[in-house]
């Protein structure tokens, strides 16, 4: 499966991708392979997994046409891309990295999108931390993801930019997947602040799940530490606990 974790900036994304990495690791739900699609890549940060090369160093040395002549530029790409790929016990993780400069990337793009379909056939599941809209995943990443993962928070716009991100979705792919998620991050169990959320958010939601504020997500994050190491009694574990991920 391809689950793509979407929302507007700062509500929750790379931690929400991080406790479903979490998740789908300790069920056994393995090899993930997690890709950072935000160019501000901090998943690799909320991991605990250092980060050297991106896809984005690929993608210029590439335009700058480095490779030696006896190689295609696909075959390249295949080899060196391997040096962007970060192993860890059940998950590799991938980080896209910066947006493209000035210029035509169309070739480029596209020999990427290749590799990265080719790349995903060999994990179970890949599990991708997006920037806000979803028009980069049609663009840049591989596929059509078969679940999203909304992400909101308090903020009424970040309820409406799930709105708008899944009528995009809509108007490129003709119909939503099966499977798309609500999560409600820093909310309590029935609050009436997150129905409204809910139904501004549109949907329609084949589920929704609510994690409350957890200090122990808190303080992971103010040490800079992995959130692979959160207790399984943090609520934030236990929220997700109840959920089937739609898998
Ligand atoms: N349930 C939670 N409990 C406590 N802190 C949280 C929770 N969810 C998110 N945070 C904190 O909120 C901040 C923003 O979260 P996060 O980085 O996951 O958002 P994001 O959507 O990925 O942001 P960006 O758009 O910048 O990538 C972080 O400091 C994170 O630790
Ligand atoms: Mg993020």
């Amino acid at each position: 499966m391809i689950l793509a974790v979407i929302g507007k900036g700062g509500v929750g994304k790379t931690t929400v991708t991080s406790l479903l990495l979490r998740r789908l690791v300790e069920s056994g739900e393995t090899p993930v392979l997690a890709i950072d699609a935000d160019p501000s890549s901090c998943l690799g940060t909320a991991l605990g997994v250092a980060v050297e090369r991106t896809l984005a160093d690929m993608r210029e040395e590439l335009r700058e046409n480095e490779r030696p002549p006896s190689m295609s530029s696909a075959e390249w790409l295949a080899l060196r891309a391997e040096e962007a790929l970060v192993e860890n016990p059940g998950f590799d993780l991938l980080t896209m990295g910066r947006p493209e400069g000035k210029g035509c990337y169309c070739y480029v793009n596209n020999l990427i999108r290749d590799h990265l379909d080719r790349l995903a056939r060999s994990y179970r599941h890949v599990l991708l931390d997006c920037e806000a809209g979803l028009e980069h995943l049609s663009r840049r990443t591989s596929g059509r993801p078969d679940a999203i993962v909304c992400v909101v928070n308090r903020s009424r716009m970040a309820a409406e930019t799930i709105r708008r991100s899944l009528d995009l979705f809509v108007s490129i792919h003709g119909e939503l997947p099966r499977r798309v998620q609500l999560v409600l991050n820093q909310f309590d169990e029935g609050e009436p602040l997150a129905a409204q959320m809910t139904a501004l958010a549109g949907g329609p939601f084949s589920g929704v799940v609510t994690i409350p504020r957890d200090p122990q997500v808190a303080a992971l994050e103010s040490a800079g530490e992995s959130l692979l190491t959160l207790s399984s009694t943090s609520p934030a574990i236990a929220a997700l606990g109840a959920w089937e991920v739609g898998l």
